[in-house]
């Protein structure tokens, strides 16, 4: 399988950079064709200009946008790695799916409705977050981190097959906590 993995943490000591490396590690084990999108890293710009939209309402993909998605369209699995930043995606992440998924190439509005064209791939979101569990139920807000993502994000444009992996409380693990987390993540790897 080829699978793309969209990274987003600005430091490479955190505890999702761990993840990262861990799930490259399961995927390499399984044999599939591995590509990193480490936005950070890569300086990504995630703004999507007033002269991007001009170019794209008159079916002219400027070159920065043709690149990243060619990265995607080359992809069969996405899978997405990224801290809970005020209940939702990064905004460098955010940005990514602003100019990525575009009118016509990720979905296409039709006389039935909206159509997602990215219908053949599927997803993991693997997202961390600081609050407890406890604290996302108490405040009713478990849906609010997933959705944006995987219902207004993913399953829109198609994707209907996306699995999520919620990491709570990522500063009061202990070692032995982290370490099962890490090991699981490299076995989500390994059965993706
Ligand atoms: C800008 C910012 C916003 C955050 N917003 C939330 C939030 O809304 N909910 C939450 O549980 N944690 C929030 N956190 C905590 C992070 O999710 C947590 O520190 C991270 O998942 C831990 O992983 P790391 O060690 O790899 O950074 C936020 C942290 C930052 C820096």
């Amino acid at each position: 399988m080829k699978v793309l993995i969209v990274f987003t943490h600005p430091s490479k000591n955190s505890f999702n950079h761990a993840l990262l490396e861990n799930i490259i590690s399961g995927l390499k084990q399984a044999g599939h064709e591995i590509r990193i999108k480490d936005l950070y890293k890569e300086n990504f710009n995630p703004i999507l200009t007033g002269d991007d939209l001009t170019m794209l309402h008159t079916n002219n993909i400027p070159e920065k946008i043709d690149k990243e998605q060619q990265q995607l369209l080359w992809a069969d699995s996405l899978i997405f790695i990224y801290p809970l930043w005020w209940f939702d995606r990064p905004a460098m992440l955010k940005g990514w799916f602003d100019v990525v998924l575009t009118n016509g190439l990720a979905f296409e509005y039709s006389s039935e409705g909206v159509k997602g064209l990215l219908k053949h791939k599927k997803a993991l979101v693997i997202i961390t977050a600081g609050g407890s569990k406890q604290y996302f139920i108490d405040n009713d807000a478990l849906q609010l981190i997933h959705r944006p993502v995987t219902d207004g994000t993913l399953s829109f444009c198609g994707i209907k097959d996306v699995s999520h992996q919620i990491y709570y409380d990522i500063s009061n693990l202990s070692d032995t906590e982290r370490q099962d987390i890490l090991n699981e993540t490299k076995t989500a790897g390994l059965e993706f």
